[in-house]
């Protein structure tokens, strides 16, 4: 059998990994500010994690949700207290789409509802639901196209007047459009989107699966507008690596058995892993690390001459350029050892571990302004 082959790859094959690097089966290093796209939060292979979970796989690995996990409560227990959302409560999920299909899900039970306002450029997942709220026709197959979805001008506050109403059940937007190239939702559109939320009884939704974790600097990247979802989705850097995703849930949504539910979510491997990573986080200040040491890379970056824009915030950092990417990116790996992401067709992609330092922040700007000067 051989794969099914959707991914364009590099022809590089890493056999292992340590914090910010990665070495190839040649044993040549590379320094790693992608993360897996935005996956590795703590780092590749923090000690304190693997511990972690070479302990419990010792114990138990998995038993299904019908017993006692006590690692789910202290999972749960550890992330209100570091995200800020104590009195919400957490549905556990194996992915970022997962968590948003359950979200989805969540806000029309609550109000009976089924229309969905999501924004261009949006991304939110391939299954069903998540992929019909992504603005990108060549990954929506006729089975999962939804009349019920309209998609408006991302941060327009006008057009989410016009288009809202009683019949809206959710509003679903990216704290930072990640795949739509680090475009930061404004503080004054999340204000607007909250407030028309409650006017009108939608349910607004933030997915946080690639902004969220830390990565902008603060645990959600809508807390900078200081408002409150009522719904946040996360995945990626939750765990680590290990599958985890989670929908935070405020205290207005009612539970019942079997409205929602997973065989895999939650399970003894993957609460592990991520409350490794919420102490990491916790204990290291990988938070503040990733303010302080975004700041410095966007100061730096901002020296460079032929950078077009610089977005985003924290350590999820977008670079446009005039010209296409793609020639940058591959020198930037080829011949400086540096993997980065990138979004579209213009615009690098930084989404490093949160425990990058400013050693490795400095070799990458060097060897980007070697690049752009070719
Ligand atoms: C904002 C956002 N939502 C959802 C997803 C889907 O997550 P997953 O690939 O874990 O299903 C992604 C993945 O890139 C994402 O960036």
């Amino acid at each position: 059998m051989n794969l099914f082959n959707v991914y364009p790859l590099y022809d590089i094959e890493p056999v292992k990994a340590k914090g910010s690097y990665l070495w190839d089966k040649n044993g040549v290093e590379y320094l790693d500010l992608y993360g897996g796209h935005a996956v590795i939060s703590i780092g590749h292979s923090h000690p304190y994690y693997v511990e972690k979970l070479t302990n419990q796989l010792q114990n138990i690995g998995f038993y299904s949700n019908s017993v006692k996990i006590p690692l789910q409560q202290e999972l749960a227990e550890k992330l209100g207290k570091l995200s800020g959302y104590e009195d919400y409560a957490l549905f556990l999920t194996n992915s970022g789409a997962e968590s948003n299909e359950n979200a989805l899900k969540l806000a029309s039970f609550h109000n009976g509802r089924k229309k969905v306002i999501a924004f261009s450029q949006s991304f939110h997942g391939r299954t069903s639901g998540a992929v019909a709220i992504t603005d990108n026709k060549s990954i929506v197959a006729p089975i999962n196209y939804s009349e019920h979805v309209t998609f408006i001008p991302f941060n327009d506050i006008e057009a989410l007047k016009e288009n809202i109403s009683e019949e809206t059940c959710a509003v679903i937007v990216e704290g930072i459009q990640g795949v739509g190239g680090i475009k930061v939702t404004s503080e004054e559109f999340l204000k607007a989107a909250r407030e028309l939320c409650d006017q009108t009884g939608a349910v607004l939704i933030l997915d946080s699966v690639q902004c969220g974790y830390g990565r902008s600097g603060k645990f959600f990247s809508h807390q900078y507008a200081g408002i409150n979802p009522d719904i946040m989705t996360t995945a990626k850097g939750m765990g680590n690596g290990f599958p985890i995703g989670g929908v935070l849930i405020s205290p207005k949504f009612k539970a019942s058995f079997g409205l929602l539910g997973t065989t895999f979510g939650g399970n003894h491997l993957a609460c592990a892993a991520a409350v490794a990573v919420l102490d990491v986080m916790k204990e290291e200040n990988l938070i503040e690390n990733a303010s302080v040491t975004g700041d410095y890379l966007m100061s730096n970056l901002a020296q460079i001459e032929g950078i077009k824009e610089l977005r985003g915030k924290g350590l999820m950092i977008g670079i446009e350029f005039e010209r296409p990417v793609d020639k940058i990116r591959d020198a930037l790996l080829f011949e400086h050892n540096i993997f980065c992401g990138y979004a579209g067709k213009h615009t690098l992609r930084l989404l490093p571990s949160l425990a990058l330092g400013k050693a490795e922040c400095d070799r990458f700007l060097e060897a980007l302004s070697l690049v752009i000067k070719g």
